[in-house]
């Protein structure tokens, strides 16, 4: 059996047979429900208990915005940020979660046409496929038809992840965008965790290194990476917290955008951009990341890179954009400390 097999298994067998309930996780990496924003708590207060009690999540990655929107959970489980993304998309969009977990899947697809009526939707806007992150193609998801990809504590357990990111900007459209919480370590793990079903299942063995996301993105032409919150996981089982030793671990949601226009460092065109206020649940600001906060009708500076994540993307309808790259400025003073290191700053930050 090659490993990636042997790690598809030893995953599908922990999700799929040994949890059975988000109390039973050993670390607190799986995120609090009083630590979503107000208007995701309201939905997910909406979703039947099976879905909600089989949540294995490390964040809230659901970005606002998303109205009529073609949404792809990956990795969706039990379908908690599916629904609440197809809550969002409304009538007009679609949700499709994907998880390579049978037992996993059978709870979404139970709930799908009753959750749809409790939203008021005439039909489920929601498929739930089986599939492997690392082979979207077989599960049926074609190039350039997804406008977000959505991911909740999964991309760490995928034992190809270069192959799955390649995957995620194969099926992404122009201006699309990856919106994904998961743990990050702030060292490269030892490979030989990998065989622990138990450090693997809990997200800590194949947990992402920064530097080595970094750079992998940028490989694949992505080389502006945005923060939006990260929380240090706190692994109270003294059993595992022995086992890792002195490695740190966080949550970190991050946002990416398939964009052909960014650059590797902010650099200053003159440009300007003012929020109008649109973006339902953000009427006084909007949050692009960690170091973005778009007062309403506040033209605020911005680098050549936030102007074409607020321009060429979903978030145009919202933005209003002055100067394009015709003259150069110089490097802009973007001032992001917590891009580069995201787990020096970890802290209590909503996840
Ligand atoms: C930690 S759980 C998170 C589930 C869900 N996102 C949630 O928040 O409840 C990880 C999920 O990812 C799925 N998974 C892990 N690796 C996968 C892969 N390579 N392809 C497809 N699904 C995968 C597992 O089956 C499991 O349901």
């Amino acid at each position: 059996m090659s490993m990636a097999t042997a790690t598809h298994e030893s995953v599908q067998e922990y999700y799929g047979r040994v949890l059975q309930h988000s109390s039973q996780l050993k670390t607190d990496a799986c995120c609090a429900p009083e630590s979503l924003p107000q208007h995701l708590k309201e939905i997910v207060a909406q979703l039947a208990p099976e879905i909600t009690e089989r949540f294995y999540g490390c964040g809230a990655p659901i970005p606002l915005a998303l109205e009529g929107c073609t949404v792809l959970d990956l990795g969706c489980g039990t379908g908690r940020d599916a629904f609440v993304c197809a809550r969002l998309v409304g009538p007009r969009g679609r949700v499709i979660g994907l998880d390579m977990t049978r037992g996993q899947l059978d709870v979404a697809r139970a709930h799908e046409r009753a959750q749809a009526a409790t939203f008021g939707f005439a039909s489920p806007n929601t498929h739930f496929v089986h599939g492997y992150l690392e082979d979207l193609a077989t599960a049926g998801i074609e190039d350039e038809s997804v406008d977000v990809v959505v991911s909740n504590c999964v991309i760490n357990l995928a034992p190809d992840k270069r192959r799955v990111f390649e995957e995620i900007l194969r099926i992404l459209k122009p201006g699309g965008e990856l919106y994904f919480s998961d743990i990050f370590a702030d060292r490269r793990t030892p490979t030989e965790w990998r065989s622990d079903q138990v450090l693997l299942g809990e997200c800590l063995a194949g947990a992402l290194y920064w530097e080595d996301y970094r750079r992998l993105m940028a490989d694949l032409g992505v080389p502006d990476l945005r923060v939006t919150a990260r929380r240090a996981v706190k692994i109270d089982n003294a059993e595992l917290a022995d086992r890792v030793g002195v490695t740190r671990f966080a949550s970190v949601t991050v946002r990416a955008f398939k964009l052909g226009s960014l650059e590797d460092r902010c650099e200053d065109y003159g440009q300007i951009a003012t929020y109008l206020g649109s973006v339902p649940h953000a009427r006084h600001a909007f949050m692009l990341d960690d170091h973005h906060e778009f007062v309403t009708h506040k033209p605020l500076a911005v680098c050549g890179n936030t102007a074409a994540m607020l321009s060429e993307t979903r978030l145009a309808a919202h933005f209003r954009i002055s100067g394009e790259r015709s003259r150069h400025y110089g490097l802009f003073p973007c001032g992001a400390p917590a891009v580069d290191h995201p787990q020096a700053a970890a802290g209590d930050a909503c996840c």
